[in-house]
């Protein structure tokens, strides 16, 4: 099987991730922070430590503000519900994945205002409109460093810029980027990041992070033990345990932990510069078949690649793709109706491909060559 649908979650994962989740369960089982004993104590140290790694591959100010979280979509909940008050005023862009419009959607009852600028035409988003709509008041922008649809990459350090002129903080949403990209939050001017640990950063599926610049006064999202403060009724304000109750993901986080060293020795840099090579030759070849449409930048800067097979609606396209070729991608809306309406591409969708660290260009060979005998065959006929 050729699997590429990293976008989704990248596997497989590097031999190290598999190893640290079955030796943190076996060597360092104990609940972290919650007893004084050796075991649990060593726990504690590689949650701590993996705290402090999350904080140097972005970094953030504060190993104490990297919050652990489900996922990524975990992560914009607890921001999105803790920081925003009834009446405040919301800008995003034009590609937002569903992790941000539906909490977003949900806060519109409480009197929440949300305008999304225009996307430029080109994939990118319209920074003019960007900009006339947060001088019309803001108090977060909320953007996709990288649409999970297009693969293309905001300007975030200028949507910094504008947001805190404007006095707005910036929540970055770095689904598609963390791992994949170089991230300083400190030079783009990041507020908070949120990330998951299961994409780009090779850990496994239950893992993401949440990382703040600032204190910022964030109301729980959840509240319950936190292994200190245990006569206090109400939930410590400091973090990272003021966004952190109960039991933590320690497998989860040791594998995260192997993750991040396993991309930190590659190289983010180098990561990026295989996934868009991969992207490039993939796109350059898809558009040179007759009636391919490919929908993003004409040379990639990530490992994504969207794209419609002539008359083969993207569905029956996927299941072909799968069922003849061996091939996986990921097919339809990507949970992201906003971006396809962005792109004209709503409401069937596109064809995705998302390259990992782990994909050649054999992969891309055989993408194209099954692309080729899909979009010449008589549908149904492929294979
Ligand atoms: N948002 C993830 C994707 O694009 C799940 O596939």
């Amino acid at each position: 099987m050729i699997y590429l649908d990293n976008a989704a979650t990248t596997w497989p994962k590097p031999e190290a991730v598999y190893f640290a989740i079955d030796s943190a369960m076996r060597a360092h089982g104990a609940n972290p922070g919650r007893g004084a004993y050796r075991m649990s104590v060593e726990a504690e140290r590689l949650v701590d430590d993996t705290r402090h790694a999350i904080a140097r591959l972005f970094n953030a100010p504060a190993p104490e503000r990297v919050i652990f979280t489900l996922n990524c979509t975990d992560a914009l909940n607890i921001t999105l519900q803790g920081l925003i008050n009834p009446n405040g005023r919301v800008v995003t862009g034009p590609f937002e994945h569903n992790a941000v419009t539906r909490p977003l959607h949900a806060l519109r009852s409480t009197g929440v205002q949300v305008a999304a600028a225009k996307p430029d035409g080109a994939f990118g988003i319209d920074l003019d409109d960007f900009r006339a709509l947060c001088r019309e008041g803001l108090d977060f922008a909320v953007i996709s460093h990288v649409s999970n649809v297009t693969g293309c990459v905001a300007p975030i350090k200028e949507i910094a810029a504008i947001t805190h002129e404007q006095g707005g903080l910036l929540v970055l949403d770095a689904a598609q980027s963390a791992g994949a990209l170089e991230i300083d939050m400190q030079d783009l001017g990041v507020d908070v990041l949120a990330a998951p640990g299961h994409k780009g950063l090779y850990g496994p599926m239950g893992t993401g992070v949440l990382v703040l610049a600032a204190a910022l006064p964030m109301r729980p999202f959840r509240e319950g033990g936190t292994g200190f403060q245990s006569e206090n009724p109400e939930q410590p304000t400091e973090y990272p345990w003021r966004l952190e109750a109960g039991t933590i993901n320690l497998p989860g986080i040791a594998g995260l932990a192997a993750g991040v060293r396993f991309i930190q020795s590659v190289g983010v840099n180098m990561i990026a510069e295989h996934e868009a090579a991969l992207a490039q030759l993939l796109a350059a070849q898809l558009r040179q078949i007759e009636g391919v449409r490919v929908f993003g930048d004409k040379a990639p800067r990530t490992g994504v690649v969207s794209f419609r097979l002539g008359a083969t609606g993207v569905a029956l396209t996927g299941v072909i793709l799968d069922d003849s070729f061996g091939i996986a991608v990921r097919t339809g809306l990507h949970c992201a109706p906003a971006a396809h309406r962005a792109i004209g591409t709503f409401p069937e969708g596109t064809v995705r491909v998302s390259f990992g660290q782990f994909n050649t260009a054999a992969d891309v060979d055989a993408l194209v060559a099954a692309s080729r005998k899909i979009g010449a065959a008589p549908i149904g006929t492929a294979g």
